[in-house]
Protein backbone atom coordinates (compact mmCIF):
# COMPACT_ATOMS: atom_id res chain seq x y z
CA UNK A 1 0.00 0.00 0.00
CA UNK A 2 2.90 2.39 0.51
CA UNK A 3 4.51 1.68 -2.56
CA UNK A 4 1.33 2.51 -4.38
CA UNK A 5 2.43 4.82 -7.44
CA UNK A 6 0.13 7.46 -7.09
CA UNK A 7 1.58 8.29 -3.69
CA UNK A 8 4.45 9.58 -5.60
CA UNK A 9 2.27 12.53 -6.60
CA UNK A 10 1.47 13.33 -3.39
CA UNK A 11 4.25 16.00 -3.19
CA UNK A 12 3.70 17.57 -6.60
CA UNK A 13 -0.40 18.33 -6.19
CA UNK A 14 1.07 19.70 -2.68
CA UNK A 15 3.14 22.30 -4.77
CA UNK A 16 0.18 22.96 -7.49
CA UNK A 17 -2.31 23.91 -4.60
CA UNK A 18 0.60 25.89 -3.02
CA UNK A 19 1.22 28.13 -5.81
CA UNK A 20 -2.63 28.49 -6.55
CA UNK A 21 -3.10 29.98 -3.24
CA UNK A 22 -4.89 33.53 -3.75
CA UNK A 23 -6.50 32.74 -7.19
CA UNK A 24 -8.70 30.65 -8.35
CA UNK A 25 -8.91 26.73 -8.11
CA UNK A 26 -11.71 26.34 -10.54
CA UNK A 27 -12.76 27.75 -13.65
CA UNK A 28 -16.60 27.77 -14.94
CA UNK A 29 -17.59 29.37 -18.54
CA UNK A 30 -20.80 30.15 -19.89
CA UNK A 31 -20.98 31.82 -23.84
CA UNK A 32 -21.52 31.24 -27.40
CA UNK A 33 -18.44 30.05 -29.69
CA UNK A 34 -16.37 32.47 -28.56
CA UNK A 35 -16.07 30.27 -25.70
CA UNK A 36 -17.28 26.66 -26.74
CA UNK A 37 -14.71 24.23 -26.77
CA UNK A 38 -16.69 21.54 -27.74
CA UNK A 39 -20.17 21.52 -26.92
CA UNK A 40 -21.60 22.05 -30.10
CA UNK A 41 -19.69 19.61 -31.99
CA UNK A 42 -20.50 16.74 -29.61
CA UNK A 43 -24.37 18.24 -29.39
CA UNK A 44 -24.47 17.75 -33.34
CA UNK A 45 -23.46 14.54 -33.15
CA UNK A 46 -23.34 12.19 -35.29
CA UNK A 47 -23.25 15.00 -38.19
CA UNK A 48 -19.71 16.32 -38.19
CA UNK A 49 -20.09 20.20 -38.41
CA UNK A 50 -17.81 22.70 -39.68
CA UNK A 51 -15.88 23.36 -36.60
CA UNK A 52 -15.26 19.51 -36.35
CA UNK A 53 -13.07 19.82 -39.37
CA UNK A 54 -9.61 20.86 -39.98
CA UNK A 55 -7.63 23.32 -40.00
CA UNK A 56 -10.15 24.16 -37.09
CA UNK A 57 -8.01 23.40 -34.25
CA UNK A 58 -4.21 22.57 -36.09
CA UNK A 59 -2.22 25.03 -34.56
CA UNK A 60 -2.19 24.02 -30.88
CA UNK A 61 -4.20 20.58 -30.77
CA UNK A 62 -3.42 19.21 -33.79
CA UNK A 63 -6.87 17.74 -34.45
CA UNK A 64 -10.41 19.86 -34.64
CA UNK A 65 -12.10 19.96 -30.97
CA UNK A 66 -15.29 21.68 -31.70
CA UNK A 67 -13.53 25.49 -31.28
CA UNK A 68 -14.07 27.85 -33.84
CA UNK A 69 -10.03 28.95 -34.01
CA UNK A 70 -6.93 27.37 -35.38
CA UNK A 71 -6.20 26.35 -31.33
CA UNK A 72 -6.86 28.00 -27.93
CA UNK A 73 -9.48 30.09 -27.09
CA UNK A 74 -9.50 33.10 -23.73
CA UNK A 75 -11.08 30.45 -21.47
CA UNK A 76 -8.02 27.85 -22.31
CA UNK A 77 -5.68 30.73 -22.09
CA UNK A 78 -6.80 31.58 -19.03
CA UNK A 79 -7.51 28.43 -17.25
CA UNK A 80 -3.67 27.64 -18.09
CA UNK A 81 -2.47 30.81 -16.79
CA UNK A 82 -4.25 30.39 -13.65
CA UNK A 83 -2.42 26.83 -13.65
CA UNK A 84 -5.59 25.24 -13.79
CA UNK A 85 -6.81 21.94 -16.53
CA UNK A 86 -8.21 23.24 -19.23
CA UNK A 87 -11.78 22.79 -18.30
CA UNK A 88 -13.52 20.20 -19.93
CA UNK A 89 -16.62 20.41 -22.22
CA UNK A 90 -20.17 20.08 -20.12
CA UNK A 91 -20.77 17.60 -23.01
CA UNK A 92 -17.79 15.15 -22.22
CA UNK A 93 -18.53 15.34 -18.59
CA UNK A 94 -21.80 14.83 -18.59
CA UNK A 95 -21.25 11.42 -20.49
CA UNK A 96 -18.56 10.51 -18.97
CA UNK A 97 -19.96 10.77 -15.02
CA UNK A 98 -16.48 9.67 -13.33
CA UNK A 99 -14.43 12.74 -14.05
CA UNK A 100 -13.51 15.21 -11.30
CA UNK A 101 -15.47 18.46 -12.46
CA UNK A 102 -14.28 20.26 -9.36
CA UNK A 103 -11.57 22.03 -11.38
CA UNK A 104 -13.79 23.56 -13.63
CA UNK A 105 -16.60 22.65 -16.48
CA UNK A 106 -17.12 24.51 -19.81
CA UNK A 107 -20.84 25.15 -20.55
CA UNK A 108 -20.57 27.71 -23.77
CA UNK A 109 -22.51 26.01 -26.54
CA UNK A 110 -21.55 28.12 -29.86
CA UNK A 111 -24.41 30.04 -31.68
CA UNK A 112 -25.81 30.93 -28.19
CA UNK A 113 -27.94 33.45 -27.44
CA UNK A 114 -28.59 35.39 -23.99
CA UNK A 115 -32.32 35.75 -24.11
CA UNK A 116 -34.83 32.88 -24.12
CA UNK A 117 -35.96 30.71 -26.92
CA UNK A 118 -39.37 31.67 -25.59
CA UNK A 119 -39.19 35.22 -26.09
CA UNK A 120 -37.63 34.69 -29.61
CA UNK A 121 -40.65 32.42 -30.66
CA UNK A 122 -42.76 34.98 -29.56
CA UNK A 123 -40.77 37.82 -31.84
CA UNK A 124 -40.25 35.57 -34.71
CA UNK A 125 -36.76 35.37 -34.79
CA UNK A 126 -34.78 32.13 -34.82
CA UNK A 127 -31.51 30.83 -34.07
CA UNK A 128 -30.79 28.14 -36.55
CA UNK A 129 -27.58 26.80 -34.34
CA UNK A 130 -29.01 25.99 -31.55
CA UNK A 131 -31.56 26.78 -28.60
CA UNK A 132 -28.88 26.22 -25.50
CA UNK A 133 -29.17 29.93 -24.34
CA UNK A 134 -27.34 31.72 -21.25
CA UNK A 135 -30.72 29.68 -19.20
CA UNK A 136 -29.97 26.36 -20.63
CA UNK A 137 -26.28 26.69 -19.42
CA UNK A 138 -26.73 27.50 -16.25
CA UNK A 139 -29.47 24.82 -15.47
CA UNK A 140 -26.88 22.36 -16.52
CA UNK A 141 -24.46 23.93 -13.77
CA UNK A 142 -27.08 24.07 -11.01
CA UNK A 143 -27.64 20.35 -12.17
CA UNK A 144 -24.11 19.92 -11.67
CA UNK A 145 -23.24 21.83 -8.07
CA UNK A 146 -23.55 18.28 -6.28
CA UNK A 147 -20.78 16.73 -8.28
CA UNK A 148 -18.87 20.27 -8.45
CA UNK A 149 -18.66 20.62 -4.55
CA UNK A 150 -17.65 16.91 -3.55
CA UNK A 151 -19.07 14.41 -1.08
CA UNK A 152 -18.77 17.52 2.03
CA UNK A 153 -21.25 18.95 -0.35
CA UNK A 154 -19.31 22.13 0.66
CA UNK A 155 -20.40 24.52 -1.71
CA UNK A 156 -19.98 27.64 -0.75
CA UNK A 157 -16.25 26.73 0.28
CA UNK A 158 -15.51 25.29 -3.59
CA UNK A 159 -17.82 27.84 -5.33
CA UNK A 160 -15.94 30.67 -3.06
CA UNK A 161 -12.64 30.34 -4.91
CA UNK A 162 -14.03 29.91 -8.37
CA UNK A 163 -13.84 32.18 -11.11
CA UNK A 164 -17.02 32.02 -13.74
CA UNK A 165 -16.18 33.10 -17.15
CA UNK A 166 -19.84 34.86 -17.90
CA UNK A 167 -19.32 35.60 -21.96
CA UNK A 168 -19.62 37.21 -24.06
CA UNK A 169 -23.01 36.87 -24.88
CA UNK A 170 -25.26 39.08 -27.17
CA UNK A 171 -23.13 38.56 -30.63
CA UNK A 172 -25.88 35.96 -31.70
CA UNK A 173 -28.84 37.83 -30.37
CA UNK A 174 -27.81 40.70 -32.55
CA UNK A 175 -26.85 39.00 -35.65
CA UNK A 176 -29.73 36.81 -35.88
CA UNK A 177 -31.45 39.70 -35.30
CA UNK A 178 -29.65 42.15 -37.66
CA UNK A 179 -29.84 39.47 -40.55
CA UNK A 180 -33.97 39.60 -39.95
CA UNK A 181 -34.35 43.31 -40.15
CA UNK A 182 -34.52 44.46 -36.63
CA UNK A 183 -34.27 48.30 -36.75
CA UNK A 184 -31.52 49.98 -34.50
CA UNK A 185 -34.58 50.96 -31.83
CA UNK A 186 -35.14 47.36 -31.51
CA UNK A 187 -31.63 46.39 -31.10
CA UNK A 188 -31.40 49.21 -28.19
CA UNK A 189 -34.16 47.32 -26.48
CA UNK A 190 -32.90 43.68 -27.33
CA UNK A 191 -29.79 45.35 -25.43
CA UNK A 192 -31.38 46.28 -22.34
CA UNK A 193 -32.98 43.00 -22.31
CA UNK A 194 -29.84 40.81 -22.86
CA UNK A 195 -27.72 42.53 -19.97
CA UNK A 196 -30.85 42.27 -17.81
CA UNK A 197 -30.17 38.87 -18.25
CA UNK A 198 -26.36 38.58 -18.23
CA UNK A 199 -26.59 40.52 -14.62
CA UNK A 200 -29.63 38.30 -13.50
CA UNK A 201 -27.10 35.25 -14.30
CA UNK A 202 -24.40 37.06 -12.18
CA UNK A 203 -26.27 37.86 -9.03
CA UNK A 204 -27.59 34.14 -9.11
CA UNK A 205 -24.06 32.83 -9.40
CA UNK A 206 -22.95 35.05 -6.83
CA UNK A 207 -25.88 33.82 -4.25
CA UNK A 208 -24.84 30.08 -5.20
CA UNK A 209 -21.34 30.91 -3.43
CA UNK A 210 -19.31 31.72 -6.46
CA UNK A 211 -16.51 34.43 -5.14
CA UNK A 212 -15.56 36.02 -8.59
CA UNK A 213 -17.31 36.04 -12.19
CA UNK A 214 -15.73 37.71 -15.35
CA UNK A 215 -18.51 39.67 -17.80
CA UNK A 216 -16.72 40.30 -21.12
CA UNK A 217 -18.26 42.71 -23.15
CA UNK A 218 -19.01 42.68 -26.40
CA UNK A 219 -16.25 42.25 -28.97
CA UNK A 220 -15.77 45.06 -31.85
CA UNK A 221 -17.93 43.88 -34.02
CA UNK A 222 -17.64 46.17 -36.86
CA UNK A 223 -13.94 44.48 -37.32
CA UNK A 224 -14.73 41.07 -38.03
CA UNK A 225 -14.51 39.78 -41.81
CA UNK A 226 -18.42 38.59 -41.21
CA UNK A 227 -20.04 42.09 -40.52
CA UNK A 228 -17.84 43.61 -43.27
CA UNK A 229 -18.69 40.46 -45.84
CA UNK A 230 -22.49 41.47 -44.29
CA UNK A 231 -22.84 45.31 -44.25
CA UNK A 232 -20.26 46.36 -46.30
CA UNK A 233 -20.72 49.88 -48.03
CA UNK A 234 -19.04 51.75 -50.54
CA UNK A 235 -19.66 54.77 -48.43
CA UNK A 236 -16.28 55.53 -46.91
CA UNK A 237 -17.60 57.52 -44.48
CA UNK A 238 -18.97 54.06 -42.78
CA UNK A 239 -15.87 52.77 -41.72
CA UNK A 240 -12.82 53.85 -39.26
CA UNK A 241 -10.53 54.75 -41.75
CA UNK A 242 -7.35 53.54 -39.14
CA UNK A 243 -9.01 50.42 -38.25
CA UNK A 244 -11.10 49.61 -41.43
CA UNK A 245 -13.91 48.67 -39.39
CA UNK A 246 -17.11 49.21 -39.59
CA UNK A 247 -18.15 52.37 -37.31
CA UNK A 248 -22.21 51.76 -36.62
CA UNK A 249 -21.40 48.33 -35.44
CA UNK A 250 -18.81 49.29 -33.06
CA UNK A 251 -20.50 52.33 -31.38
CA UNK A 252 -23.89 49.73 -30.94
CA UNK A 253 -21.10 47.20 -29.25
CA UNK A 254 -20.14 50.10 -27.56
CA UNK A 255 -24.22 51.16 -26.40
CA UNK A 256 -23.83 47.57 -25.25
CA UNK A 257 -21.00 47.50 -23.27
CA UNK A 258 -22.26 50.65 -21.40
CA UNK A 259 -25.44 49.49 -20.24
CA UNK A 260 -23.49 46.01 -19.07
CA UNK A 261 -21.04 48.18 -16.54
CA UNK A 262 -23.90 50.35 -15.82
CA UNK A 263 -25.84 47.35 -14.28
CA UNK A 264 -22.62 45.19 -12.92
CA UNK A 265 -21.91 48.33 -10.87
CA UNK A 266 -25.66 47.82 -9.59
CA UNK A 267 -24.56 44.11 -8.87
CA UNK A 268 -21.64 45.36 -7.13
CA UNK A 269 -23.70 47.58 -4.76
CA UNK A 270 -26.01 44.30 -4.11
CA UNK A 271 -22.84 42.11 -3.48
CA UNK A 272 -19.76 44.39 -2.17
CA UNK A 273 -18.10 41.46 -1.16
CA UNK A 274 -17.87 39.19 -4.52
CA UNK A 275 -15.47 40.23 -7.53
CA UNK A 276 -17.50 41.24 -9.84
CA UNK A 277 -15.28 42.10 -13.04
CA UNK A 278 -15.96 43.67 -16.03
CA UNK A 279 -13.62 42.42 -19.33
CA UNK A 280 -13.43 45.11 -21.71
CA UNK A 281 -12.44 42.81 -24.78
CA UNK A 282 -13.92 45.23 -26.92
CA UNK A 283 -11.04 48.22 -26.47
CA UNK A 284 -8.44 45.02 -25.90
CA UNK A 285 -9.30 43.96 -28.75
CA UNK A 286 -9.92 47.57 -30.51
CA UNK A 287 -5.99 47.64 -29.33
CA UNK A 288 -4.92 44.97 -31.89
CA UNK A 289 -6.70 46.31 -35.02
CA UNK A 290 -4.98 49.89 -34.12
CA UNK A 291 -1.59 48.50 -33.63
CA UNK A 292 -1.35 45.21 -35.47
CA UNK A 293 2.41 45.33 -36.00
CA UNK A 294 3.26 46.37 -32.89
CA UNK A 295 2.36 43.07 -31.42
CA UNK A 296 3.71 40.47 -34.37
CA UNK A 297 0.15 41.01 -36.52
CA UNK A 298 0.20 41.80 -40.41
CA UNK A 299 -3.17 41.23 -40.95
CA UNK A 300 -6.37 42.57 -39.32
CA UNK A 301 -10.29 42.33 -40.90
CA UNK A 302 -9.28 39.26 -43.21
CA UNK A 303 -9.91 36.29 -42.14
CA UNK A 304 -7.19 33.37 -41.98
CA UNK A 305 -9.66 30.86 -43.24
CA UNK A 306 -12.18 31.22 -45.67
CA UNK A 307 -13.05 30.86 -49.33
CA UNK A 308 -11.87 34.10 -51.02
CA UNK A 309 -13.40 37.93 -50.94
CA UNK A 310 -12.38 41.21 -49.81
CA UNK A 311 -12.11 39.86 -46.14
CA UNK A 312 -11.72 35.94 -47.58
CA UNK A 313 -14.78 35.22 -46.06
CA UNK A 314 -18.30 33.13 -48.02
CA UNK A 315 -21.37 33.76 -46.33
CA UNK A 316 -22.05 30.31 -47.96
CA UNK A 317 -19.25 27.73 -46.42
CA UNK A 318 -17.60 28.47 -43.37
CA UNK A 319 -14.08 27.25 -42.49
CA UNK A 320 -13.66 23.72 -42.37
CA UNK A 321 -16.48 23.07 -45.34
CA UNK A 322 -14.76 22.69 -48.37
CA UNK A 323 -13.75 24.46 -50.16
CA UNK A 324 -12.39 27.00 -48.04
CA UNK A 325 -8.66 27.30 -47.57
CA UNK A 326 -6.16 28.28 -44.70
CA UNK A 327 -3.49 30.99 -44.38
CA UNK A 328 0.10 29.68 -44.38
CA UNK A 329 0.92 31.30 -41.07
CA UNK A 330 -2.33 32.01 -39.07
CA UNK A 331 -0.09 33.41 -36.11
CA UNK A 332 -0.47 36.85 -38.39
CA UNK A 333 -3.70 36.85 -38.15
CA UNK A 334 -6.14 38.48 -35.80
CA UNK A 335 -9.60 36.75 -37.41
CA UNK A 336 -9.45 33.33 -38.14
CA UNK A 337 -12.63 32.55 -39.54
CA UNK A 338 -14.87 35.56 -40.05
CA UNK A 339 -16.95 35.97 -37.06
CA UNK A 340 -13.48 34.71 -34.31
CA UNK A 341 -10.19 35.21 -33.28
CA UNK A 342 -6.63 33.20 -33.89
CA UNK A 343 -4.89 31.85 -31.45
CA UNK A 344 -2.37 34.47 -31.62
CA UNK A 345 -5.14 36.96 -30.84
CA UNK A 346 -6.66 34.85 -28.30
CA UNK A 347 -3.20 34.35 -26.71
CA UNK A 348 -2.46 38.09 -26.91
CA UNK A 349 -6.02 39.22 -25.65
CA UNK A 350 -5.83 37.19 -22.60
CA UNK A 351 -2.35 38.44 -21.47
CA UNK A 352 -3.77 41.94 -22.17
CA UNK A 353 -6.44 41.57 -19.74
CA UNK A 354 -4.08 39.78 -16.80
CA UNK A 355 -1.04 42.36 -17.14
CA UNK A 356 -1.79 44.94 -19.92
CA UNK A 357 -1.86 48.61 -19.40
CA UNK A 358 -4.59 49.18 -17.52
CA UNK A 359 -5.26 45.53 -17.62
CA UNK A 360 -9.12 45.70 -19.12
CA UNK A 361 -10.40 44.02 -16.13
CA UNK A 362 -11.96 46.27 -13.61
CA UNK A 363 -11.91 45.65 -10.61
CA UNK A 364 -8.54 43.12 -11.52
CA UNK A 365 -8.51 39.55 -12.14
CA UNK A 366 -6.24 38.08 -9.01
CA UNK A 367 -2.92 37.23 -10.59
CA UNK A 368 -0.85 37.06 -7.59
CA UNK A 369 -1.01 33.17 -7.90
CA UNK A 370 0.69 33.57 -11.66
CA UNK A 371 4.39 33.19 -11.95
CA UNK A 372 6.22 34.69 -14.46
CA UNK A 373 8.06 31.38 -15.89
CA UNK A 374 4.62 29.31 -15.77
CA UNK A 375 2.62 32.03 -17.79
CA UNK A 376 5.57 32.51 -19.90
CA UNK A 377 5.68 28.64 -20.92
CA UNK A 378 1.78 28.41 -21.37
CA UNK A 379 2.19 31.70 -23.73
CA UNK A 380 4.91 30.53 -25.74
CA UNK A 381 4.18 26.19 -26.30
CA UNK A 382 2.07 25.04 -29.18
C1 LIG B 1 -35.30 25.94 -31.16
O1 LIG B 1 -36.63 25.82 -30.66
C2 LIG B 1 -37.66 26.11 -31.60
C3 LIG B 1 -39.00 25.97 -30.91
O2 LIG B 1 -39.04 26.72 -29.74
C4 LIG B 1 -37.56 25.17 -32.80
O3 LIG B 1 -38.51 25.51 -33.77
C5 LIG B 1 -36.16 25.25 -33.41
O4 LIG B 1 -36.02 24.28 -34.42
C6 LIG B 1 -35.10 25.00 -32.35
N1 LIG B 1 -33.78 25.26 -32.93
C7 LIG B 1 -32.76 24.41 -32.82
C8 LIG B 1 -31.51 24.80 -33.48
O5 LIG B 1 -32.86 23.34 -32.24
Amino acid sequence: MINHPFLCFVPILLIIAQSAEGCYTSIFAFGDSLTDNGNLLALSAPRIIHQGRLPNGETYFHHPTGRCCDGRLIVDFLAQQFGLPIPPPYTEVSKERTMDVRAGVNFAVAGARALDTDFYDKIGIIDPVTNDTLRVQLDWFKHMLPSICGPEKDCGGQLKSSLVLLGPFGGNDYRYALFQGASLAERKLLAHLITDAAVSAVNELVELGVGAVMVPGLVPDGCLAVSLTYFGSPNTGNYDLSTGCINWLNEFAEYHNELLQTKLNMARKRHPTAAIIYADYYNAILQLYRNPEEYGFRRTTAACCGDGGPYNYNKEVQCGDPPTTVCPDPSVYINWDGPHFTEAANRWITSALLRGPGRYTLPHLDTSCISEAASARHFTDA
